[in-house]
């Protein structure tokens, strides 16, 4: 079939959505989306979203402006950071206007607790700017966004994988998709794309993401010559269930949880004296590595040490069921420890990417030859350069509505004045042979895919992950290559034409290989420790030469080059980072 619409966004999480509540008020709109919207991974995000309302503690937008160019190592873009700040306030407001249950102070308040980074008068005390709905904010924002969707008459086609990209030189006409009910490929012609298709921590063994956050966007561009940014910074969370990886929240510290070793130490004391537990999340993840390879960890079920505990039990049984009740369920279920009585298992779990698609203020994609018409991302998988090197807890939400919200009205005005799309028959083509080419019948010798799936988890766990050198990225990089060769040979093993979930499968582990060898690289090239990379070889921050992005370009035999972009440092000049 073939679709044509003013604007088509690309994914039904937090970013999509509210980029196409604003879009769908001037232009017909769809959303073409993986999974149903309500199973996005937006809906995992629990502890808040970071605005300075200054409803429990005094705030300014300038405070949690500088807390995110601090948080981030100075490789946050700053007026992109600053424009983050300011409108947070108003988007939290609208979100409550539109129905989303926060959680409430005694007066009534939307209510707002403590994160990692987050501080008043620029790093002189915490703050509390995290504004909740208990453990589920994200689930809220979905809930909330796609009923006024519905509203505003969005289409919605779900279960719909994007393929490709219709470009024309650097205009974007369309995307094409895979209808996992039919197998069918389907053109979506648009005057304006949005790519708003998550994360890709699946490419870690220990994740806190979702199977569907594979990269599709950001891989899919990168085989379209759209180089991605700062790829080198993945970010991981120190609280996933030991494991598991699934996350517990940051909100347990932000409400007086402790982090502790075998020797039931504070840790946090060494390495961070005053935020202690509430550090950003690189410098937590950097000390529970630490504690655990230096012999304090707790030993898990393969025998070795691999954890620690995150303690709530002095918080009381009252508070631990009203501000993290999913975390309750989540540790009984998974772990039968219930958090008011027992201290929870945890460990560093990949949680977040802070590079990805290069935008613009107003979303839009850029390369060094300029802006790509009709073609955005947002969220997620894009990088406007608001984290930097490492994201503050809290600001993917606000990250998501922020600049979710500007992109979509930027689209209404682009679409009124944008004829309409020119899509050549035949554009098709390339996914079409793409797909046949992954559905294609090798015989018995081919790989297996869940065999090349654990094993690029495996390299990426190993050897890119909290902390890194090059042998070891080097490793990955050989791995990864491999892996990208014996994916061509892999026999699928349903023919069937009906949710082939098999096909949806390769097309994803593929977008995720491509994406790991770009981290990889990305990572081998940066010779230095800023944020979330943290090089055992160049332990320093090196700013003389290094404060700059990281624009990686992928060849199509898998081969990664680089370039670079200057970083706005037109608010803050670099300091160290000391909490
Ligand atoms: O810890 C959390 O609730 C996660 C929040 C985030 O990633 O911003």
């Amino acid at each position: 079939m073939t679709y044509e619409f003013d604007a088509v966004i690309v994914g039904g999480g937090g970013a999509g959505l509210y980029a196409a509540l604003e879009a769908s008020k001037s232009s017909k709109t769809a959303v073409v989306s993986k999974l149903y919207p309500m199973r996005s991974h937006t809906g995992a995000a629990q502890g808040g979203i970071g605005a300075a309302l200054g409803n429990v503690d005094d705030d300014k937008p300038e405070w949690h402006a500088f807390d995110t160019v601090k948080g981030g190592d100075y490789l946050v873009d700053q007026e992109a950071a600053r424009i983050l700040a300011e409108e947070a306030v108003q988007a939290v407001y609208d979100l409550e206007n539109r129905g989303l249950p926060f959680s409430r102070t005694p007066e009534g308040r939307i209510d707002q607790r403590r994160f990692g980074g987050h501080t008043s008068n620029f790093g002189e005390k915490a703050v509390k700017r995290s504004c909740y709905a208990a453990d589920r904010t994200g689930h809220m924002i979905l809930q909330t966004l796609y009923q006024q969707c519905i509203k505003n008459e969005v289409r919605f086609y779900d279960e719909f994988q994007v393929v490709d990209v219709i470009m024309d030189g650097d205009t974007c006409h369309g995307i094409i998709a895979f209808e996992l009910a039919t197998g069918e490929l389907h053109v979506f012609k648009a005057k304006a794309v949005l790519f708003a298709t998550g994360g890709f921590g699946r490419m870690f063994k220990v994740t806190s993401n979702a199977h569907a956050n594979t990269g599709d966007g950001p891989a899919i561009l990168a085989r379209a010559g759209i180089p991605l940014e700062d790829m080198e910074f993945y970010q991981f969370h120190p609280t996933g269930i030991r494991g598991m990886g699934i996350l517990i929240t940051e909100g347990v510290r932000g409400e007086g949880g402790i982090l502790r070793n075998s020797n039931g130490e504070r840790f946090m004391e060494k390495y961070a004296p005053t935020l202690l537990d509430l550090a950003p999340r690189d410098m937590v993840s950097r000390a529970i590595m630490t504690e655990v390879l230096e012999g304090r960890g707790i030993r898990g079920d393969g025998r070795i040490d691999d954890h620690v505990y995150l303690d709530a039990t002095h918080l009381g049984r009252e508070t631990v069921e009203l501000k993290i009740p999913d975390i309750q369920d989540f540790c009984k279920t998974y772990l039968a420890v219930d958090p008011a009585e027992q201290p929870m298992p945890v460990q560093p779990t990949a949680h977040y990417a802070m590079g990805g698609i290069p935008t613009d203020l107003n979303g839009r994609v850029v390369t060094a030859s300029g802006v790509c018409n009709g073609l955005y991302a947002a969220g997620e998988c894009a990088c406007v350069s608001v984290h930097g090197a490492n994201r503050l807890g809290t600001n993917s939400l606000v990250d998501l509505i922020v600049y979710g919200r500007r992109s979509g009205r930027h689209i209404a005005e682009f679409v009124k004045s944008t004829d309409s799309p020119k899509v050549p028959s035949g554009a098709d083509e390339r996914a079409r042979s793409h797909v046949e080419r992954i559905r294609a019948n090798r015989g018995k010798n081919g790989a297996h895919p869940g065999e090349l799936y654990a094993r690029m988890q495996a390299t990426m766990m190993t050897n890119v992950g909290v902390y890194r050198d090059a042998g070891e990225m080097q490793q990955a990089i050989r791995d990864l290559q491999r892996l990208r060769e014996e994916f061509a040979t892999i026999t699928p093993q349903d023919d069937t034409t009906n949710f082939n979930a098999e096909v949806l499968g390769l097309l994803e582990l593929e977008n995720l290989i491509d994406l790991s060898i770009i981290t990889a690289a990305s990572a081998l090239n940066r010779t230095e420790s800023r944020g979330a990379h943290s090089r055992r070889d160049y332990p320093d921050r090196l700013d003389d030469e290094w404060l700059k992005h990281t624009m990686a370009h992928l060849g199509d035999d898998g081969s990664v080059s680089i370039d670079y972009k200057p970083v706005d440092t037109s608010i803050w000049k670099p300091q160290p980072r000391v909490y």
